[in-house]
């Protein structure tokens, strides 16, 4: 396979860091998963765009303009020759420098994307998934894609130990989105979700789902919801560039209504699927 490694493409074996690295040493990056269907980008401008957002929030300069990268994906992606469903992995770090805490002088970023074939999670996707809630510790800039996951990390591990699919992360009773996806309730034909404030990332297929609602006319609430009004949903999905629109049918063992895909968790998968082909 052939990645790009700052601004050139290289074979995936080449690609080696000192290990005094920021983004190793630090955390000290950002990053993105962009979705590939059948060889094709979807959502592409605005993870690019999100991506200059997360990296200007962290003052990581970046070294290719929004135009440049968009051509280097494309570029990536027809070297790669993939035909099959995948993702783009795509991570900017601080750079390589002498192990400190402030930022290195004259250190350049070191950026490199990858391509994985990833199928669609169909059976899943048809069926809904389980849940667990989980308390959100993490920090106070969650619209920023970093790459320091551990708390997210930790909430999906004790999900996967709990033999659920994902961690509902919940602040002062309140969710906010889950260890790597946003999340809905339906309620009476609204949906509500999380505002898009500094406590959730904005996700590119929130604001795609949030659209969908607007063209289905259902109302699109971004309120938060507590845990507690989890036990009256009509219907729980969530949503990412992986999980596409995901039914969420049980939480912490106990059934989402009837435990089955809600009505209109199908119909914002229904024109998602239209909107990705
Ligand atoms: N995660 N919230 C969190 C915390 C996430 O990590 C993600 C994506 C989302 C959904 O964002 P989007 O719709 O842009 O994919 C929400 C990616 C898939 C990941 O870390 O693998």
């Amino acid at each position: 396979p052939i990645i790009l490694s700052q601004t050139s493409f290289i074979s995936r074996d080449d690609l080696t860091y000192p290990f005094e690295e920021r983004g190793l040493q630090f955390g000290d990056g950002v990053y993105e998963v962009i979705r590939i269907y059948q060889g094709s980008y979807y959502l592409l401008t605005e993870h690019i765009d999100r991506l200059f957002r997360s990296a200007d929030a962290i003052k990581i300069e970046l070294p290719f303009s929004n135009q440049e990268i968009t051509s280097l994906l494309q570029e990536l992606l027809s070297k790669n020759a993939i035909t099959e469903d995948g993702i783009v992995y795509l991570q900017a770090t601080r750079g390589s420098a002498p192990r400190n805490h402030a930022f290195p002088d004259d250190t350049p970023a070191n950026v490199y994307a990858y391509i994985r074939e990833m199928p669609r999670k169909l059976q899943q996707l048809t069926n809904g998934v389980a849940a667990i809630t989980h308390r959100d510790t993490r920090w106070e800039n969650c619209y920023i894609k970093s790459l320091n996951l551990l708390p997210n990390v930790l909430a999906k591990q004790e999900a996967q130990e709990n033999g659920c699919y994902e961690a509902i992360l919940q602040k002062d009773g309140l969710v906010t989105e889950c260890s790597s996806s946003n999340i809905y309730l339906v309620k009476d034909g609204h949906i509500y979700t999380h505002p898009a404030t500094n406590h959730i990332l904005h996700g590119c297929v929130r604001m795609r789902v949030e659209q969908f609602a607007a063209d289905l006319e259902i109302p699109f609430m971004e309120e938060a919801f507590s845990v507690d009004a989890i036990a009256d949903a009509d219907e729980l999905f969530l949503s990412s560039s992986t999980s596409e629109v995901m039914p969420v049918v049980e939480i912490d063992g106990e059934p989402v209504a009837d435990g089955k895909p809600g009505k209109i968790t199908r119909q914002i998968q229904e024109v998602y699927e239209t909107d990705a082909n």
